[in-house]
C-alpha cells in the first residue's frame, strides 16, 4: 500500500535530512573555499525527498534529523546504554544474512536475505515512532510490507502469530553476558496485526541502508505499537498457533504486554504513557500529547474492536 499525500503543504512542514545532512557538506564545502553556501544546490537536493508518501499521520511534525535518529538507539544485545550500543554495534556481522522461516507455514526454509528482496516491493514511508520510554521521533523508513513476505510463505490456517527473533553474535554483543533481557530477543505479532498493510520490514532509513545500530539489515516497524515491538536484525520468523512469549514481556510482565499498543490512557506502572518527549527538540520545547495508536487508529483500530485495552496491554 502507498501512503498517499493529499496535502502538497505537508513537504513543507518536514525538515528534510537529506537537506540538512547535503547543506551541512554544502556549508563545510563553502567554508573550505572560502566561499558561501549555495542555496540552489540545497534547494535541487530537497527534491530527492519529494516522491516520499507522508501520510496523514506526520502531518505538521517533523523529520527527525538523521544524526538523532541514529545516534540514540537501544540495542540491548550491545549495551542498555543508548550511545554505546550505537558506537557497540558496528562490530554486527550483517553478510551474509539468513532468515529462517519456520512453523505453520506451508514454504518453510532458510531463506537469503538478498533473494527476499527480490520478491517484495520496497517503499518509503514516514512514520511515528514512539519509545516505552517517553521519548518520539518520526523516521523516514525504507522497507517493505510483512504481508508481501507472509503470502509468500503461505501460513497454514492453524497459524495465528508469527514470532520474530533477532540473531545472536556473543563475540560482537557484550550485552548477552547480562541477564537485562531474556535471550535471544523475541518479539511477536497476531496474524492479522502482522498482515496489516502498515506493519513494515524496513531495510534502510533516510534514503540510506538500514545502520547496524537501528537493526540491520532487517527489523520490524509497527507504527501503533512501542518501539519495543520494532525488533532489530531478524534471523527467524516462526509461524505459531499459540501466542509467543517475548523479551521484553517475559521480563517484566507486569509492564510490558503482548500487544504493546501507543495508549495514553494507560500508564506505564512506573510513569505516564500521556505525553512524548521529542527526539532532538530542544529542553524548551513542551513535550506532546501522545495519541492512541500513535495517531493511527483511524487505520488500526478496528483490529481490536470489543478488547479491553487496559487489561491487553
Ligand atoms: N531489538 C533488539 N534485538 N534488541 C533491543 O534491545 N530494543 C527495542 C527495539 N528493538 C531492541 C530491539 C526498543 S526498546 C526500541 S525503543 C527500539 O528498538 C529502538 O529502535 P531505534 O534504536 O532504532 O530507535
Amino acid at each position: 500500500m502507498l501512503i498517499k499525500n493529499d496535502d502538497a503543504s505537508l513537504t513543507k512542514e518536514v525538515t528534510d535530512p537529506q537537506v540538512f545532512k547535503a547543506r551541512r557538506k554544502i556549508i563545510q564545502a563553502a567554508i573550505a573555499l572560502g566561499a558561501t553556501a549555495s542555496v540552489s544546490a540545497a534547494a535541487n537536493e530537497k527534491k530527492a525527498y519529494q516522491h516520499v508518501p507522508i501520510g496523514p499521520y506526520s502531518k505538521k511534525l517533523q523529520v527527525t534529523d538523521y544524526e538523532d535518529a541514529i545516534n540514540y538507539t537501544n540495542f540491548y544485545e550491545f549495551s542498555t546504554n543508548k550511545k554505546d550500543s550505537t558506537v557497540l554495534a558496528q562490530a554486527l556481522k550483517i553478510s551474509p544474512w539468513q532468515v529462517l522461516i519456520e512453523g505453520e507455514v506451508d514454504k518453510p526454509g532458510l531463506y537469503d536475505f538478498e533473494d527476499i528482496l527480490k520478491k517484495v516491493n520496497l517503499e518509503e514511508r514516514i512514520y511515528r515512532f514512539r519509545c516505552v520510554e517517553a521519548w518520539s521521533m518520526v523516521v523516514p523508513w525504507i522497507g517493505f510490507p510483512l504481508h508481501q513476505l507472509i503470502k509468500q510463505v503461505q501460513p497454514t490456517s492453524r497459524a495465528k502469530f508469527v514470532e520474530f527473533t533477532t540473531v545472536l553474535q556473543p563475540d560482537v554483543m557484550p550485552g548477552l553476558r547480562y541477564s537485562s533481557l531474556k535471550w535471544p530477543y523475541t518479539e511477536g505479532l497476531r496474524m492479522d496485526e502482522a498482515m496489516h498493510p502498515l506493519t513494515l520490514m524496513a531495510t534502510g532509513m533516510y534514503d540510506e541502508k538500514l545502520p547496524k545500530q537501528n537493526g540491520a539489515p532487517l527489523r520490524l516497524v509497527v507504527p501503533w505499537k512501542y518501539g519495543f515491538k520494532s525488533i532489530k536484525s531478524i534471523i527467524k520468523i516462526r509461524f505459531l498457533e499459540n501466542m509467543p512469549s517475548t523479551a521484553w514481556n517475559t521480563s517484566a510482565p507486569g509492564e510490558y504486554g503482548f500487544y504493546a499498543n501507543v495508549n495514553p490512557a494507560v500508564p506505564h506502572p512506573r510513569w505516564s504513557q500521556a505525553r512524548e518527549r521529542v527526539l532532538g527538540a530542544s529542553i524548551f520545547t513542551p513535550k506532546r500529547k501522545t495519541e492512541k495508536f500513535n495517531g493511527y487508529g483511524e487505520q488500526v483500530a478496528a483490529l481490536y474492536s470489543g478488547m479491553n485495552l487496559k487489561k491487553y496491554y
